[in-house]
């Protein structure tokens, strides 16, 4: 279904992951995030080289279930489990109809993923979640990850990023406006929904990031994709 939840000139409220949002999130992440489909390719090459025989991969803030199918169809291992954690129970419905059609192997659980315990995990990915976490709770997401990850497990995590630079920052989020013009969106729908989303999507710089991995433990981490302001890195434990 289109996206026309900002077409309308409406009372502004925070942008939340109500039903609404959730009939139209598979247009509107293709539509507002450049490169979505590729960081969603990318997670499907990671379970082919980072997935473990007899263990868990989760998919965090899974929304309609886009990573937990890439986790699932590109995975050669064997006996997985995929657990796909949302706190939206409109999603949470969406994805388990959406798990249903194509994956045998899924746990679709309503939760607040700050509160979980992440067991036998080869993969974990926050695909575009963790800027919607408190910045505050962020480090004890990572680390309580960190802790639930195999020897050689991987975390993905992809976000929308900010750059400390002024020009390149401009430089990003005007190429952005322009990738949400060419996707059809008005100048109206671009404003509201930026005005909606400014104190939900907190964003974070590539230090940040490291910084963050390095602290919970990763030996090792890098930015294995970007496309204009989003990237996606992957850490290895
Ligand atoms: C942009 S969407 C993620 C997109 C999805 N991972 C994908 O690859 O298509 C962010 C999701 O995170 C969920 N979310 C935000 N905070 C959460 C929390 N504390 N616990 C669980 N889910 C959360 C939202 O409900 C939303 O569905």
């Amino acid at each position: 279904m289109r996206d026309q939840i900002f077409s309308q000139e409406n009372d502004l409220v925070d942008f939340t992951f109500d039903a609404q949002v959730a009939d139209v999130f598979d247009d509107m992440v293709r539509r507002s995030v450049p490169g979505y489909q590729s960081m969603i390719e990318m997670i499907g090459l990671c379970v082919k080289s980072y997935g473990q025989d007899n263990a868990n991969y989760y998919d965090l803030g899974a929304s309609t279930g886009a990573t937990s199918i890439a986790l699932s169809v590109n995975n050669p291992h064997n006996n997985n489990r995929i657990i796909a954690i949302d706190n939206s129970p409109s999603m949470v419905k969406k994805c388990q109809h959406n798990l249903a059609k194509k994956i045998d192997n899924a746990n679709v659980i309503c939760a607040d993923i700050n509160t979980i315990e992440i067991t036998n995990a080869a993969i974990v990915v926050l695909n575009l979640t963790l800027q919607f976490i408190a910045p505050k709770a962020r480090q004890a997401l990572i680390n309580s990850i960190y802790q639930g990850l195999n020897q050689g497990g991987i975390l993905i995590v992809s976000e929308k990023i900010h750059f400390n630079n002024a020009h390149k920052q401009q430089l990003m989020t005007d190429l952005h406006l322009d990738f949400k013009r060419a996707n059809g969106y008005s100048e109206l729908e671009i404003a509201a929904k930026r005005q909606s989303i400014e104190n939900i999507l907190i964003t974070d710089d590539k230090k940040n990031h490291f910084e963050r991995f390095k602290k919970a433990g990763f030996n090792a981490s890098s930015c294995h994709f970007q496309c204009l302001n989003f990237a996606s890195f992957l850490a290895v434990k």
